[in-house]
């Protein structure tokens, strides 16, 4: 699904009512249609035993709430409406609302964070409609505002909290929160689903993201070029390549993993069991020979070789035997539990140089490209993927200080020309071109040592299968989390381990093929 940006959004809205002539009250009266259903949907008891109020800011996004407000009190919610602001500046539209809620017999109250009745309404009721700013929030929320007491207010109350269009503080180009943010426990979007929902902060603080058409009209909809999306599971199949019939092990792709050290025999195994659960018909496994025998043991369906080693990590002699093998598979996964120092950096910066097949590098091979980002720009003629969790972006350079993770994956990308999986809550998968793909599977039960090494296996297996770099990337994400999820399902996100990550993974792939 594609994701907006405020200006786009605001685009729309202004095409659909001086192009398509569709009144704005009325866009407004269905964006308030969908917040009431959701609120009604959240009351503990029938509307007539229950409290609500309508917090809402003098622009287009409070006109929404003060329209809620009115739906709802004609279902029998005892209901009141706040404006959080000034009454001279209410939008034309959130003016119009206001007239209709009063004929109804609700005023619109002026919010005082010094008023305790006020707050005890709010923080006693049942449900509460944020609707103090929408996508025109332009600036950080001011401590000591009114708008910082209500959005502590809904925050400290123990209503329900439905927020419209997005929860007010949440930047939506970004989810970085401006200053301080609403919590909702669900967020009515219009039209189109926000990046600031699906990435960073906001995507913790929206809640149940539900998308709700307000009749712009869908041809404009379907024309607006989104530069992100969130991965689906129509694009998941195109990552996984069609088996042939009469195929053989060489058909499926050969896979190479280089990684492991002493004290981190775990990493590289479970890289290779993922690659091996994904599809790939081959599957070696290169490591220090001082822990080879343990890779032995451990692999059945992957093939372990001893490579030289120093002090238990990988020698910078081990390159000429793991270039004679990489030049033999379809794709590199490098990285998983190298370790670091002792010529690791020396050995992973050569292979970048020297390995013509795409490489997806992985934790202390990404560590081993800090200060040395000319060697990734110089693969910019072959594929690589990146998958760094945040302190490894962090080390290569990439930049998540202005709480923008999807404009840092972007820049990166574009900087360096690579493939970019940016991991974590929401990871997102970025392309040269400023494409951007959020992923919206795994669970908290993913956060565990090893998870990351399991992720590398599968986007080279789904590499050395032919799936494009952003297929392989965004799509392997995609299983790699819904096999978490299955795995959570099962043995709850505390029991779950990465290994069960490896063995849910078919069940994922099943669902999509
Ligand atoms: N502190 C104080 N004020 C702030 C802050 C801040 N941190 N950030 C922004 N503001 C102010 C802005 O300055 C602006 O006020 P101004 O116009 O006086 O300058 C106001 O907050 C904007 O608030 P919003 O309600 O978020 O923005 P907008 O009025 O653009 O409405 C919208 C957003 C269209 C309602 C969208 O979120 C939405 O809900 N869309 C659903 C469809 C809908 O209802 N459309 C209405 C049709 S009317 C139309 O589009 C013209």
């Amino acid at each position: 699904m594609k994701l907006a940006t405020a200006s786009q959004m605001k685009e729309l809205d202004r095409q659909a009512i001086e192009e398509r002539g569709i009144p704005s009250i009325d866009l407004m009266e269905r964006a308030a249609e969908g917040v009431a259903r959701a609120a009604l949907d959240l009351l503990p008891q029938r509307p007539g035993r229950c409290r609500g109020a309508a917090l809402c800011g003098a622009g287009n996004n409070g006109g929404d709430g003060i329209a809620a407000a009115r739906l709802l009190f004609l279902k029998g919610l005892k209901i009141r409406a706040f404006l959080v602001g000034d009454y001279e500046k209410l939008t034309p539209d959130a003016l119009e609302e206001t007239r209709r809620l009063s004929e109804c017999g609700v005023e619109l109250e002026r919010f005082d964070p010094a008023d305790a009745s006020q707050r005890a309404w709010v923080l006693g009721c049942d449900v509460v409609i944020d609707a103090v700013f929408g996508v025109g929030l332009s600036r950080p929320i001011a401590a000591g505002s009114p708008f910082a007491a209500a959005v502590d207010w809904m925050n400290e109350s123990r209503a329900a909290v439905v927020a419209a269009d997005i929860a007010s503080g949440v930047a939506a180009d970004t989810g970085d929160v401006l200053g301080r943010a609403v919590r909702a426990d669900r967020t009515v979007t219009f039209t189109l689903p926000k990046i600031g929902q699906a990435v960073g902060e906001g995507a913790v603080l929206s809640g149940d993201v539900e998308v709700r058409d307000i009749g712009i009209p869908a041809d404009l909809v379907r024309g607006l070029a989104c530069r992100a999306q969130t991965v689906e599971r129509d694009f998941v199949r195109t990552a996984l390549p069609p088996r042939k019939i009469d195929g053989h092990k060489g058909t499926f792709g050969k896979v190479l993993i280089v990684g492991g050290a002493v004290g981190y025999t775990g990493a590289p195994w479970l890289t290779a069991a993922a690659a091996a659960r994904s599809g790939c018909g081959l599957v070696f496994l290169g490591v220090p020979e001082a822990i080879w025998p343990v890779e032995a043991a451990k692999c059945v369906s992957a093939m372990p070789f001893p490579l030289p080693d120093k002090h238990g990590k990988l020698s910078p002699k081990a390159k000429e035997e793991i270039l004679k093998r990489a030049a033999g598979c379809d794709a590199v996964a490098l990285g998983p539990g190298l370790g670091r120092g002792d010529g690791v950096t020396e050995l992973v910066l050569e292979l970048l140089r020297e390995i013509r097949q795409p490489v997806v590098l992985d934790a202390d091979g990404i560590n081993a490209l800090a200060g040395h980002m000319d060697v990734l720009d110089a693969r910019q003629d072959r594929v690589t993927v990146l998958t760094p969790h945040d302190g490894e972006f962090a080390r290569i350079g990439g930049d998540l200080s202005a709480g923008d993770r999807l404009g840092a994956a972007r820049a990166f990308t574009e900087a360096h020309g690579c493939v970019l999986v940016l991991k974590g809550h929401r990871t997102i998968t970025a392309v040269p071109s400023g494409n951007a793909l959020v992923n919206t599977t795994g669970n908290s039960g993913l956060a565990k040592g090893g998870s990351g090494d399991v992720l590398t296996g599968v986007i080279a297996s789904l590499l050395a299968q032919g799936a494009s770099p952003v297929q392989a990337a965004a799509g392997g994400v995609w299983l790699h989390g819904r096999a978490g999820d299955l795995a959570a399902e099962r043995l709850t996100a505390y029991g779950m381990t990465p290994e069960d990550v490896v063995s849910a993974l078919p069940a994922a792939i099943g669902e999509v093929q």
